[in-house]
């Protein structure tokens, strides 16, 4: 039987009896639990296969619910979240005495976002706890953008998935750290960056491990499909470099189908880098069970949104 249902009432039995609901957002599913339940939050990382080291993001219902998470609140961190909760972005705070050091991995610091989808604002208004919420996916794979995704990798090991349909975004939330008051972007994500800087001006963008230990996440192999895929500005001379392989081509805009070609998808005919990021992970999970030999990426263009999909496709596709 599917473990995928709309049942909220459901949804609030499980997490309140300490068990994890896989929830939906408008970036990417999510794997949930009471942020004060230890047995929860255990479960979250064993069943993920996450490293303790690295942090979760609460989940709340709005901004209101704010100041019982984090204890300081930088001016700026405060316009960002007037401006865009709900919504694709999540801020670094420093983090309140009951946050529980499981959910920051011991750091004194707490991610936290008002996520941007009706049926999971319904299910945090009815919940006396906030939810902490990794992407619904096993460590390093591809995060899963609909119900049969998460199905797909967790139906042996949680009860539910509760559907709110496709994610609408597509890519995991912008996060945003804080140094002197001052933000740095730990995670390019859904909120493009330069609607943040049209918010509050130039922003430090530090989204590799090398250069901050702050931001634990950000490994350079990350979001990978099983399938070997080369990203490139040059897909037609990329194909010719493979003549005996089954190949499937994910495109921005346009098309290089040939003879050669088992499969393509083309993430936006329009040239529309909201939709191709809300097409991106469906993509990626399509390519990568049609036992190609390789899977062809094109890289976006580098603008707005076009930059956190080459972020993704970059940690996809990296080999040391
Ligand atoms: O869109 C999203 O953000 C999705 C949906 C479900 O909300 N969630 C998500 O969670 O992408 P996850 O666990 O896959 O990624 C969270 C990232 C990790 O890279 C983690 O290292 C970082 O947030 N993070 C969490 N707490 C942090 C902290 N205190 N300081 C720095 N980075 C933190
Ligand atoms: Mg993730």
């Amino acid at each position: 039987m599917s473990i995928i249902s709309k049942d909220i009432q459901k949804a609030i039995a499980l997490l309140t009896n300490e068990e994890l609901v896989a929830i939906p957002t408008e970036t990417v599913y999510g794997l949930a639990g009471n942020i004060f339940s230890e047995k929860a939050i255990k479960r979250i990382f064993e069943t993920k296969k996450r490293p303790f080291f690295n942090p979760l993001i609460v989940h709340i219902s709005s901004v209101d619910v704010l100041e019982t998470i984090v204890s300081e609140i930088p001016e700026k961190a405060k316009i960002l979240a007037n401006t865009f909760w709900p919504g694709s972005m999540t801020l670094v705070l420093k983090k309140h005495k009951d946050i529980p050091d499981i959910i920051t991995a011991g750091k004194d610091t707490v991610a936290v976002r008002v996520p941007n989808h009706p049926v999971t604002i319904a299910l945090l208004k009815q919940l006396p706890f906030p939810l902490a919420a990794p992407s619904a996916n096993p460590f390093n794979n591809i995060s899963p953008t609909k119900p049969e995704h998460v199905e797909r990798y967790f139906k042996n090991d949680i009860k539910m998935v509760l559907n709110g349909g496709s994610c609408i975004n597509g890519i995991e939330s912008t996060i945003i750290g804080f140094v002197n008051n001052e933000p740095i972007i730990y995670r390019l994500g859904a909120l493009a960056l330069e609607e943040i800087e049209a918010l509050i001006g130039k922003v430090e963008v530090k989204n590799k491990m090398e250069e901050n230990p702050d931001a634990p996440g950000m490994l350079d192999k990350h979001y990978s499909p099983l399938t070997t895929t080369i990203l490139t500005t040059d897909v037609a001379s990329e194909i010719k470099k493979h003549p005996t392989k089954k190949i499937g081509i994910l495109a921005f805009n346009s098309s290089f189908k040939n003879a050669e070609i088992t499969t393509e998808i083309i993430l936006s005919k329009n040239n529309d880098l909201k939709e191709a990021a809300s097409k991106l992970y469906a993509a990626l999970h399509e390519l990568d069970h049609l036992s190609l030999d390789i899977i062809i990426a094109e890289k976006m263009p580098e603008i707005g949104l076009g930059n956190s999909m080459n972020d993704r496709l970059q940690r996809a596709t990296f080999r040391p």
